[in-house]
């Protein structure tokens, strides 16, 4: 694999049924973690990563996520003359000038790996990288997609993100194994798409973070839907290994499951006490809370 990251894909047509009845009208992607939707969160760190082309696959029913990358001239306007400067910023700085935004509808929700598809004619021919906003990736340092891609450029490879996590989660997740895991990555001999524990290679598990190869595109065209009726990218990187490499990376930062209600209100509370001005009034709101509990 050869050439610069500069594409990344934001795969964001799924139904989020773990978040109705909110997701009825709200797409996942837009609940907020503290004052930022989650996809904020993602498109900051793949501009991070130096990507200047952001594709988001969208569908029919998540018009605020384009909505909320557009300009919003009547709120500009109605700040600028409350001289309420400092939230003109947070809005206009959504998306910096050089980075462009591109939307693709995928009209069915027919899995990961065809949501990844829908973005071809825009990736087109180069080595890209894939965010699940879902997935909140918190780093003190570079952040996630910035070491997957540093890796995947010197090493000419492509990259997923793993965790290590209970056994007995391992039916949640794609699961690798791997040869030759040397510091924080290693080379992926096998994935399976969310195995038994008993069934599992390991107790590494990908998280929502990828770098890839264009040959990804011929052989999710190619593949079968899988796993829970969906078309999975897990078998499509599976159908890669025979022909390349690709590296399984263990990230540094702290990952959260916001596609769960545990994550949400874990990774909220984490980003809330990194806030300068929200970690002492949380933390006395924590106490208060769980001795009213008790
Ligand atoms: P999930 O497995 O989390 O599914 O998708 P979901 O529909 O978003 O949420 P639940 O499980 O029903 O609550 C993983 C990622 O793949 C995207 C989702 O938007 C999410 O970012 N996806 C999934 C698509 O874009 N299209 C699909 O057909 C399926």
């Amino acid at each position: 694999m050869t050439g610069r990251v500069r594409c990344a894909v934001f795969p964001v047509a799924g139904l989020g049924t773990r978040f109705l009845p909110a997701t009825k009208t709200v797409p996942k992607e837009m609940l907020p973690v503290v004052d930022r939707p989650l996809i904020q969160y993602a498109v900051d760190e793949a501009i991070e990563a130096g990507c200047d082309t952001l594709v988001f696959v969208t569908n029919r029913y998540k018009h605020a996520v384009a909505d909320y990358f557009d300009k919003a001239y009547e709120l500009e306007q109605k700040l600028e003359k409350a001289g309420k400067f400092e939230a003109l910023a947070d809005i206009r700085d959504v998306l910096p000038r050089q980075v462009r935004a591109v939307f693709v509808t995928q009209t069915e929700a027919l899995g990961l790996g065809h949501a990844v598809l829908c973005a071809r004619p825009v990736v087109g021919d180069q080595p890209f990288a894939v965010l699940l906003p879902d997935d909140l990736i918190w780093n003190r340092g570079a952040g996630a997609t910035r070491q997957l891609v540093e890796l995947a450029e010197r090493e000419g490879a492509g990259v997923v993100a793993v965790q290590d996590v209970p056994i007995e989660q391992t039916r949640s997740y794609g699961i690798v194994a791997t040869r030759d895991f040397t510091g924080r990555h290693g080379e992926i001999s096998a994935i399976v798409e969310k195995p038994k524990p008993e069934e599992a290679p390991s107790t590494l598990a990908v998280v929502g973070r990828y770098v890839l190869p264009p040959r990804i595109f011929d052989l999710l065209e190619a593949t079968r839907a899988g796993t829970g009726g969906e078309i999975q990218l897990t078998d499509a990187i599976a159908a890669l290994l025979s022909g390349g490499r690709m590296l399984a990376y263990r990230f540094e930062g702290r990952r959260f499951d916001c596609g769960s209600r545990m994550g949400l209100i874990e990774a909220t509370l984490q980003y809330a006490l990194e806030d300068d001005a929200l970690a002492e009034p949380t933390r006395t709101l924590m106490r208060a809370a769980l001795s009213a509990t008790r």
